[in-house]
C-alpha cells in the first residue's frame, strides 16, 4: 500500500481528501498546524510547521507521494504568503530531493487568472497571474520545475478552480471541481508510473470551462458538470463586480484594478 502525506489536512480540499480516502486504499500522514482529531488505523499525525526543514524531512522520509494542500488559499499579506506559500514550500521540495518523493502540488487558476473571459487556455499558456497570491503560485509552479529539472523530482501541478460542493455562482459554470473530481484528479496524480513534470488544470467536466488540457499522461477524467445546476446559478453574478466578469481570475482579477489602457 502507498504511504501519502497529506499537507494542510484540516483545510478544505484537505479534509474532503481525507474523507474520500476514509476506506484505507492509502496509509495516510496527515500533516497541519491544526488540530486533526481521532486517526484512524491508516492515518498517522503530523502535526507541524512545513517551514521547519527537520520536519518536513521526518515527514516525508519513506513516503511515495506528498498531496501538498498546505498554505494560505487567499490574497492575504505578501509577509504570509512568503512564509508559508514561498519558504515552507521550498522546505517541502527539498525533503522531496533528499527522499525521491513525488509531489501534486496544490497550483491555483489565479497564476492565468488576468486572462480573459472570452477565450480558453491550456496548460502551455504563459501564465498570468491576477495578485500577489497568484505570483506565490507561480512560485511554487517555478520550484516544481526546477526540482524536476535539476534534480529528478516529479510533480504535478494542479491549477485548482472552484472546489465547491456545488456550485452557486456564474463563474463555477467556468471553474467548478467537484469534490468527487478533486479526489479522482488526486488519486490519478499518485497512482500514474510516472508524471515528469506536468501542470493539471483541476477543474471538472463543465461545458464552459475555459482550460482545455493538451497533455493528460495521468489519465484524469473528470465527470462533474457545472452545467446541470446552470438554471439555479447563471444569473447570479460572480464576487467581484462587473470587472470580475471580463477576467478568468473573477474577483481576484478586479481587486485594485487601475488599468485604464
Ligand atoms: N479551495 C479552492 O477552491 C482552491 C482553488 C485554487 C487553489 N487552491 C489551493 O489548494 C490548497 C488547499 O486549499 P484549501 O481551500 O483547502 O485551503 P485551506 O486554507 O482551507 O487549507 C490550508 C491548510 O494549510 C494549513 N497550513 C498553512 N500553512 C501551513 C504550514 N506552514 N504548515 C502546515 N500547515 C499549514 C492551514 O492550517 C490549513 O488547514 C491551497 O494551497 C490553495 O491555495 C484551493
Amino acid at each position: 500500500m502507498k504511504t501519502i502525506v497529506l499537507t494542510g489536512a484540516a483545510g478544505n480540499i484537505g479534509s474532503a481528501l481525507r474523507q474520500g480516502w476514509s476506506d484505507g486504499r492509502y496509509q495516510l500522514r496527515l500533516n497541519d498546524i491544526k488540530p486533526l482529531g481521532e486517526m484512524a488505523a491508516h492515518e498517522t499525525l503530523y502535526i507541524g510547521d512545513l517551514r521547519d526543514a527537520a520536519f518536513c524531512s521526518a515527514l516525508l522520509e519513506g513516503a511515495d507521494a506528498v498531496v501538498h494542500m498546505a498554505g494560505i488559499g487567499t490574497d492575504l499579506e505578501l509577509e504570509l504568503l512568503i512564509e508559508h506559500n514561498l519558504k515552507a514550500l521550498l522546505g517541502v521540495y527539498q525533503a522531496a530531493r533528499t527522499h525521491s518523493v513525488r509531489m501534486i502540488y496544490a497550483s491555483s487558476n489565479h497564476a492565468i487568472g488576468m486572462y480573459a473571459t472570452d477565450i480558453d487556455i491550456d496548460e502551455y499558456a504563459a501564465v498570468r497571474p491576477d495578485s500577489l497570491y497568484g505570483i506565490s503560485k507561480v512560485w511554487g509552479e517555478g520550484i516544481a520545475r526546477l526540482y524536476f529539472d535539476k534534480h529528478g523530482v516529479e510533480s504535478v501541478c494542479l491549477r485548482i478552480g472552484s472546489f465547491e460542493a456545488e456550485p452557486f455562482e456564474r463563474r463555477h459554470l467556468h471553474t467548478w471541481l467537484s469534490h468527487r473530481d478533486m479526489q479522482h484528479l488526486a488519486e490519478c496524480c499518485i497512482d500514474a508510473p510516472q508524471v515528469g513534470f506536468q501542470i493539471m488544470y483541476g477543474v471538472s467536466a463543465n461545458t464552459q470551462r475555459w482550460w482545455q488540457q493538451s497533455d493528460n499522461p495521468i489519465g484524469y477524467q473528470p465527470q462533474s458538470n457545472a452545467e446541470e445546476f446552470a438554471a439555479r446559478i447563471a444569473a447570479i453574478s460572480s464576487r467581484g463586480g462587473p470587472l470580475a466578469e471580463q477576467f478568468q481570475g473573477g474577483g481576484f482579477a478586479s481587486a485594485d484594478y487601475s488599468n485604464t489602457k
